[in-house]
């Protein structure tokens, strides 16, 4: 989704800009933008291809200033198109980059033309900049920092900007009100970012503005103003710059790599674990566990899957009835509160819009204990829950969500014996066998990685057709869910999932000689159920591509393709059948030749809802 860098230096500030875009890339956008202040005058370079060919055109245009702001769009009001690029001027003053979604911008646009303003976009954004420039000129008396808090009154919605004007070459303003922003403090400059992987290898201090603050960026410091107007001192927290993690190594795409990393972060989740206890969620955790006796997990797209994955795991081992809810329709259900539930909310990024929405939700329905479990330790999201675990995935870059998957999985799984454990139904001998299969977790997932080369001659056929179909059933049929999303959402191929039981109530029309069929077949209590259910594939003509077991006794036939699995992992068996659906839509995308890592039209964190 849309990314913000701004800076105010001593140097030259194009280069760091343009670095701090590539870093976002990752998020998914569609144009991007530079602006700096050289030689009195705003300047700024504008583009829908990639950010290495505007930084081409930085250089051609030879842009340099010291103070400047930078872009990545991911398209809300108006189409990917240069004119509504980021950044946007107001008549040649005012400089601003935007995220998030202005919703009463269409009123304030009738009145800002009857002052007289001309419109060149068609964004939400220009609206900000027009009303920052009209109070900079009519009501702040040249304080750039009133002129946008003017400004900032008059907006409904949720956003982040930067903003620097003309005729003020030493200042950049930041504010933020539903969308992230963090403040870099360096030995040349200050500098703003909508994430903080921007600005790694810059800064190694940061400031993380909380909701209403804004901050004003000069040479000699920052001042934090919180929404009440007064000047505030946030906490500067030192974060060391892993920019390691993000660098690509021998791979050809982000999400090859972080697929391929799932063994050794699933071993960093637990190898400080050797007993289960409440304390892996924080302190205070043993206590208002206690009182629980039901669960609501809400959360988006892969994170919701896993949810609903681990479900069964709260269900049958902890038995604590569990509900699982995609956070964008429990933010706007009336639902019937009970204070001994405990809110989990899962999310990789802890920006999603809808989740932390759905939070907020929770909190004012009168849901005291909320949990978030979280891939990034200063997001939004773990701030504003009671209860935190941070999953152990590290940056992940691709958009499609690999080991931030399988590491919710994990933390997931450890709740469900955490409760297990605290209402007694979790033997000491069962812990110490979980545990174990827990630490012999990642050799089993590295024997299901050198599958690899059979599913790659699998992807082939993927690669041709137009459609697919998954099944799975209990424990799999979420992942069943989370192949179809993987499949469709990097290589285009349009993919349904269903549970396997469903399938003669309505998808089973859908099957000829024509259509692929995904089955998950674990050596579980419903494997002869899924082996009736695959003959219902095969009496008409279906093609079967079967995950099954060592022990599940399927063997390869006519229309029938079987690649075999290390032998059944019991209840965590979903963390292993989910890889080999990962390297499908993985190298049925690479065949097709899509943009893995950025697919089109999706964003690695969807911070508008
Ligand atoms: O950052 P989150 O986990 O909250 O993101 C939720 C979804 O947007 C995300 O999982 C999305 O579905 C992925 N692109 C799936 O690969």
């Amino acid at each position: 989704m849309c990314g913000i860098v701004g800076a105010v230096d001593r140097r030259d500030v194009t280069s760091m800009l343009t670095e701090g875009l590539r870093r976002l890339e990752y998020r998914g956008y569609d144009s991007c933008g530079i602006a700096v202040l050289q030689q009195g005058a705003l300047r700024r370079v504008r583009s829908v291809a990639r950010v290495a060919n505007l930084a081409t055109e930085v250089a051609q245009a030879n842009l340099s200033g010291m103070i400047g702001i930078a872009h990545t769009r991911w398209a809300t009001h108006g189409a990917p198109v240069a004119r509504n690029a980021h950044p946007i001027f107001s008549s040649g003053e005012i400089a601003i980059v935007h995220n998030g979604i202005i919703e009463n911008h269409e009123s304030l646009r009738e009145e800002l033309k009857v002052l007289g303003y001309l419109f060149e976009s068609e964004t939400d954004t220009e609206v900000v900049a027009h009303l920052i420039h009209h109070a900079w000129q009519k009501e702040a008396s040249g304080d750039l920092l009133s002129a946008v808090r003017h400004a900032l009154a008059r907006l409904q919605g949720a956003y982040a900007i930067a903003v620097f004007a003309r005729d003020d070459p030493h200042r950049v303003i930041g504010a933020r009100a539903g969308s992230p922003l963090v403040v870099g403090l360096g030995d040349q400059g200050n500098y703003l970012a909508s994430d903080a992987m921007a600005l790694a290898g810059t800064v190694e201090k940061f400031i993380y503005l909380e909701e209403g603050d804004m901050a004003e960026l000069t040479l000699d410091g920052v001042r934090v103003v919180d929404q009440r107007g007064n000047t505030v001192e946030r906490e500067v927290k030192l974060q060391h710059s892993n920019t390691h993690a993000v660098e690509l190594g021998p791979y050809r795409h982000y999400m090859h790599k972080e697929i391929f990393e799932q063994p050794s972060v699933i071993a960093d989740a637990i190898e400080a674990v050797h007993s289960i206890s409440a304390d892996l969620f924080g302190p205070g955790a043993r206590h208002a566990f206690r009182e629980i006796d039901s669960l609501l997990i809400v959360a988006c797209g892969t994170s919701y899957y896993a949810g609903m994955t681990a479900k069964y795991w709260f269900e049958s081992l902890a038995k604590v009835p569990t509900q699982v809810e995609v956070a964008s329709e429990y933010r706007y259900r009336s639902s019937v509160a009970n204070p001994h539930t405990l809110v989990v909310v899962v999310s990789q990024s802890g920006e999603t819009a809808d989740t932390l929405a759905a939070l907020k939700h929770a909190q004012s329905q009168g849901h005291r204990h909320t949990l978030a479990i979280c891939n990034v330790a200063s997001s939004t999201m773990m701030r504003q829950a009671q209860f935190q675990h941070l999953t152990s995935a590290g940056p992940e870059i691709g958009v499609a969500s690999t080991k931030a998957f399988t590491t919710q999985l994990v933390a997931l799984f450890l709740l469900a014996l955490t409760l297990s454990k605290q209402r007694g139904r979790l033997p000491a001998a069962q812990e110490a066998e979980y545990l174990d299969q827990l630490h012999h977790l990642p050799a089993r997932l590295n024997s299901v990685l050198a599958l690899e080369a059979q599913i790659i001659a699998w992807a082939e056929a993927f690669a041709r057709t137009e459609h697919a179909l998954f099944l799975g059933r209990g424990l799999h049929y979420p992942i069943a869910l989370e192949g179809a999303l993987k499949l469709k959402e990097i290589s285009y191929v349009h993919a349904e999932a269903y549970p396997a039981g469903e399938l003669k109530h309505g998808p089973l029309a859908l099957v000829t000689s024509q259509m692929p069929v995904v089955a998950i077949a674990p050596n579980d209590a419903l494997l002869d159920k899924l082996k009736s259910n695959i003959q219902e594939v095969r009496a008409r003509s279906g093609q079967l591509y079967v995950f099954a077991d060592e022990d599940s006794r399927i063997a390869s036939d006519d229309g029938l393709r079987v690649i075999r699995m290390p032998k059944h992992y019991g209840c965590l068996s979903p963390i292993l059948h989910v890889v080999p659906m990962q390297l499908l839509a993985y190298h049925t995308a690479c065949a097709r030749g899509t943009d893995v890592d950025k697919p089109r039209n999706l964003a690695k964190s969807v911070t508008v809802e």
